[in-house]
């Protein structure tokens, strides 16, 4: 059986499905692949591990659907059509659990870099700008005893408040469409409506899954419901924020401050006005970029081809 791999991996996933007697094709080029290219390989192969944002949508999906399984190296999933790959009764595997550490560190990290304009100020010693200590000078906020709003309450959001909570005894409301049990026994999260969240949060922390509903939906018209002292942290994905609206509301002082692990479009233009902001921190989406969780990622990754080529129900399932 032969499966195609669509950016190199840790070698603890490699290994596992070298072990399994199975034919790999890793793609090595540090370029996306074509929509083309991708159906061309996926073509000669079992299955595919996919890695990055390859578009599996029903196109592709009508194209390939000899396709065994198709295990994603991430939990998200919004790049996958999973009806039309049900439909075509392909399973659909990923990631979950694995990375909240990570990318719960990653927002947090972002919240104190933006809170302190760590990244700004770092850049400014590079320029020769270390400059006169003044009091009044390179100001910050403090995030204890703040509340902490997270929109999309699930694991990686679990871990960012437990992260907010030990370290500055943080409020934590969230919105989500249900109920989070856990987090409301374990971390006194209270849940509000998504007004309330933009209302009440000093810092808002984004965990929810792109999806129709959540596509842009921090806008112009939700930045003009936070407090003008909030600071905005979106490390899910970039579609789930306008960029454009984030860039006027932080001009305009309507919030103030911004941390990004993800942004619309990836990767963000080099001369992107964000860049150059004081109250403004950006990663190039590396949120799970850790060597424990990239390495649980792959095993996860190469346990559901596996199990896909095999008939089996994938451990790691998103598919229905
Ligand atoms: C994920 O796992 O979804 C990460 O954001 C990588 O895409």
């Amino acid at each position: 059986m032969k499966v195609f791999i669509t950016r190199v991996i840790p070698e603890k996933g490699l290994q596992l499905l070298q072990e399994a007697g199975l034919q790999l094709t890793q793609w090595t080029e540090k370029r996306d692949l074509t929509p083309a290219e991708l159906i061309a390989y996926c073509k000669q192969h079992d299955a595919l591990l996919s890695v990055g944002p390859n578009k599996i949508n029903s196109s592709f999906l009508q194209e390939c659907s000899h396709l065994k399984v198709i295990a994603l190296h991430a939990v998200g999933f919004d790049n996958v059509d999973v009806p039309a790959a049900t439909a075509l009764k392909i399973p659909i595997g990923n990631t979950p659990g694995v990375l909240s550490n990570a990318t719960a560190d990653t927002a947090f990290l972002l919240m104190l870099a933006v809170s302190r304009k760590a990244f700004y100020m770092h850049k400014q010693i590079g320029k020769g700008q270390w400059g006169f200590f003044e009091p009044t000078a390179n100001l910050g906020i403090e995030l204890s005893g703040k509340t902490l709003g997270i929109a999309g309450l699930g694991k990686i959001g679990f871990e960012m408040a437990k992260r907010c909570i030990g370290a500055y005894g943080m409020k934590v409301i969230y919105h989500n469409r249900h109920t989070n049990q856990e987090a409301e026994e374990v971390l006194k999260a209270e849940k509000v409506s998504f007004d309330e969240l933009l209302a009440q949060s000093d810092v808002l922390s984004v965990h929810t899954a792109l999806t129709p509903e959540t596509k842009g939906m921090f806008n112009k018209a939700a930045f003009d419901k936070m407090k003008r002292s909030a600071i905005f942290i979106n490390a899910a994905r970039g579609g789930i924020h306008n960029e454009t609206d984030l860039l006027n509301a932080l001009n305009e002082k309507v919030i103030w401050g911004a941390g990004l692990d993800v942004t619309n479009p990836e990767p963000m233009a080099a001369d992107n006005p964000l860049l150059e902001m004081p109250n403004v921190a950006i990663l190039p989406h590396i949120g799970s970029a850790t060597v424990e969780a990239r390495d649980a990622m792959a095993i996860m990754a190469a346990k559901n081809i596996m199990a896909g080529l095999k008939g089996e129900r994938l451990p790691f399932v998103v598919n229905p």
